[in-house]
């Protein structure tokens, strides 16, 4: 498939470690039918050692599929590339991550301080697989330091086919508000589509960030936690003028609930239940009470007892 066929919906799951994983995946593709989704970072240097089987598992239904890969190695990126390539409709290379840990490394929002590396990176990838590639990166790393639109355009120049951009410097982390408007000078400067991210979280804030920012789509991120609805009702908002209004917190809580399903069959009841417990904010929030229940089910250890908690917080009416 080619660019375009992947992006046609205009909407986009944002990778986010430790979150976008096999269950959400299938969650938001069950509500949406064309929306590229993306994996998790997939760290090179760990998939090189270690096959692992729950990062990369799929459905046919998942395409569009994108699996997003970090790393400071250009011909281990690659071989990690080909690899997925029996997975993946699309590889996408993390240049936006800001955490120490990754930025230590030379890897993630670190490459945009690096032109020679990161173009080398694209370059190799795209020379050796037979997908498109993109790149997510940020406006830069400081405020001072705002690249990226030298840093699209080269990414451009070496191979990449596409760009999710984060409205935010690495100094921010997750602080502030995304600059949807910086967006658009990118826009006029690379031929490659562009999807814009950073705080959209409703239809509305979708349609004025594609209005200030000029940008092919949007990737949507944290706001996908608490409501897999999010993403298919902006697609269908965007390519068919269908407005579907937020789920009521009733029907949140359905969502929960089979996401936790979901998770104890992937994972087993153990690591399942305590794997939900960081969506419980997102999806527990908004009505009175709602802190205290969140400090009660998040020290229970069975399904059992947590569906039944979800059903006493539903028989409240809240
Ligand atoms: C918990 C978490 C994990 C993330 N992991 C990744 C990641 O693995 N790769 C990546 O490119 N961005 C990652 N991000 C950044 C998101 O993709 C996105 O750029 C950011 O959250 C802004 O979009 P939003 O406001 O829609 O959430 C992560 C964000 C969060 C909150």
């Amino acid at each position: 498939m080619q660019v375009k066929d992947l992006i046609s919906a205009r909407v986009s799951l944002a990778p986010m470690a430790g979150i976008t994983d096999y269950v959400l995946r299938s969650l938001i593709r069950e509500n949406s039918s064309s929306a590229l989704i993306t994996t998790e970072m997939i760290s090179s240097e760990a998939l090189t050692q270690v096959k692992d089987t729950l990062i990369t598992k799929r459905e046919k239904n998942h395409s569009p599929i994108s699996y997003q890969l970090s790393g400071h190695k250009p011909q281990m990126i690659a071989d990690c590339a080909k690899y997925l390539e029996e997975y993946a409709d699309m590889i996408d290379i993390n240049m936006g991550c800001p955490v120490n840990k990754v930025v230590r490394g030379t890897d993630g929002c670190a490459l945009m301080r690096n032109y020679q590396l990161a173009q080398e990176i694209v370059r190799t990838v795209k020379s050796q697989i037979n997908v498109p590639l993109s790149v997510k990166f940020r406006l830069g790393y400081t405020q001072e330091e705002q690249n990226f639109v030298d840093f699209g355009e080269r990414m451009q120049e070496s191979g990449a086919d596409f760009i999710t951009i984060h409205a935010r410097t690495r100094s921010q982390m997750y602080g502030g508000k995304a600059d949807w408007k910086k967006i658009a000078e990118l826009k006029r400067a690379v031929d490659i589509p562009v999807f814009a991210n950073g705080d959209i979280v409703s239809i509305e804030t979708a349609e004025e960030c594609l209005n200030q920012s000029n940008a092919d789509g949007v990737a949507v991120g944290r706001a996908s936690l608490g409501d897999v609805t999010l993403i298919g009702r902006i697609e269908q908002y965007l390519n068919k003028g269908i407005y579907s209004p937020p789920p009521s917190q009733e029907e949140k809580i359905n969502m929960l609930k089979e996401h936790i399903l979901r998770e104890v069959e992937l994972r087993g009841e153990r690591v399942g239940v305590k794997f939900v417990r960081k969506f419980y904010p997102y999806y527990l929030n908004g009505f009175t009470g709602a802190s205290k229940l969140r400090g009660e089910i998040v020290l229970i250890d069975s399904l059992k007892e947590v569906l039944s908690k979800l059903d006493k917080i539903q028989s409240l009416k809240i």
